[in-house]
C-alpha cells in the first residue's frame, strides 16, 4: 500500500471504528438515503462501519464496498452478513485501481478515506469516471483541527497535533475536512456543497461522552502514542498528560467539540 495507514489495522482500532460509526449515525447519515435499484460504490470501506448503516437505510440499493485491506474488507463482509443484509458485495480493491467500467455507479460514497491519501484529488477524480453523469459523490471527513474542549489543555492540544504529524508524514492529512469544497471543485464535481456537522459533547450527553470523547476521539489520540514518540514528535510525558487532560474533558464539567464535514456533489 502506497500511502501508509496511520491508524493501523489492530482489534482496537477496529473497535474504534465501530464506535465513531455507532455514535455518528443520525449527525452523518440522517440526509443520506439512495432510491431502490440504485447501484452504490462505497470506496475505503474498512471493516464496514459505514456500510451497515448504508445498506440499512438504503435497503433497495446495490451497494458495492471496497478497501485496499483484504482483511478489512472480509471482516466487513462478516459484519454485513451478521447484520442479516444481502444488498453489499465486497472486493479488495485500490481506489487508484479500481476494477470497475467507467460510468458503473449512480452514487460514490466515501468516508474518513482522503484524509489518508497523499493525492486526494486524483482519488476524487478516479472515483468520477466511475460515476454516470449525473451520479452523485458523498464524501465525509473529519478535521483534527477543530477540536476544541474545556478544560483547554497544550498538553491535550499537543497531543492532537502529534496525530496531525504523523499523517502529514504518512501523506495523509488530518485538517482535510476544512479542504472538501475546493478539492471537490479541483477534482471538477459540479453542485458542490459541503456542510458543517458540528458534535457538541457535555455531561448532559453520556452516550456521547463514552462514544465520541472518550472511545472515539481520544482512543484515536491514545492508539498513536507509540508511533509518535518513535518519530521523535513528541515527549513521551507530554503525550501522556495530554491524553489524561483529554479524558478530563469527559468528566462532569468538561465539554468537547469536534466539526465533520460532510460534501456532496455530482458529476455533470
Ligand atoms: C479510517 S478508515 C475508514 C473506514 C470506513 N470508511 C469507516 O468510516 O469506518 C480508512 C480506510 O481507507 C482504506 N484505504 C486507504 N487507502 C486506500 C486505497 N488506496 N484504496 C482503498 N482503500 C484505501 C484503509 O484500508 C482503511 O480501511
Amino acid at each position: 500500500m502506497k500511502d501508509e495507514y496511520v491508524h493501523g489495522y489492530d482489534p482496537r482500532e477496529n473497535l474504534r471504528l465501530q464506535d465513531q460509526a455507532g455514535t455518528l449515525v443520525e449527525l452523518l447519515h440522517s440526509d443520506t438515503a439512495y432510491p431502490a435499484g440504485s447501484s452504490v460504490l462505497e470506496a475505503g470501506c474498512g471493516v464496514g462501519a459505514q456500510t451497515i448503516t448504508l445498506a440499512r437505510t438504503s435497503p433497495d440499493a446495490r451497494f458495492t464496498s471496497v478497501d485496499i485491506s483484504e482483511a478489512s474488507v472480509v471482516e466487513a463482509g462478516r459484519k454485513v452478513a451478521a447484520a442479516g443484509l444481502t444488498n453489499v458485495q465486497f472486493r479488495q480493491a485500490d481506489i487508484f485501481a479500481l476494477p470497475f467500467e467507467p460510468a458503473s455507479f449512480d452514487h460514490v460514497f466515501v468516508c474518513f478515506v482522503l484524509e489518508h491519501l497523499a493525492r486526494p484529488v486524483e482519488a476524487l477524480e478516479a472515483l468520477k469516471v466511475l460515476l454516470r453523469p449525473g451520479g452523485t459523490i458523498t464524501v465525509i471527513e473529519g478535521d483534527h483541527g477543530s477540536a476544541y474542549f474545556h478544560p483547554d489543555s497544550e498538553a491535550a492540544r499537543r497531543s492532537i497535533q502529534s496525530l496531525v504529524d504523523l499523517q502529514r508524514m504518512a501523506g495523509g492529512n488530518a485538517l482535510l475536512g476544512r479542504e472538501l469544497y475546493p478539492l471537490m471543485i479541483e477534482a471538477g464535481f459540479g453542485a458542490v456543497s459541503v456542510s458543517p456537522r458540528m458534535v457538541y459533547v457535555d455531561s448532559s450527553r453520556p452516550d456521547l461522552v463514552d462514544g465520541f470523547t472518550r472511545n472515539t476521539f481520544t482512543a484515536m489520540i491514545e492508539g498513536v502514542r507509540e508511533s509518535a514518540i518513535a518519530a521523535g514528535i513528541v515527549e513521551p510525558a507530554v503525550f501522556d498528560r495530554g491524553i489524561r487532560d483529554l479524558y478530563r474533558t469527559a468528566e462532569r464539567d468538561g465539554v468537547f467539540c469536534y466539526t465533520f464535514f460532510k460534501a456532496v456533489g455530482k458529476r455533470e
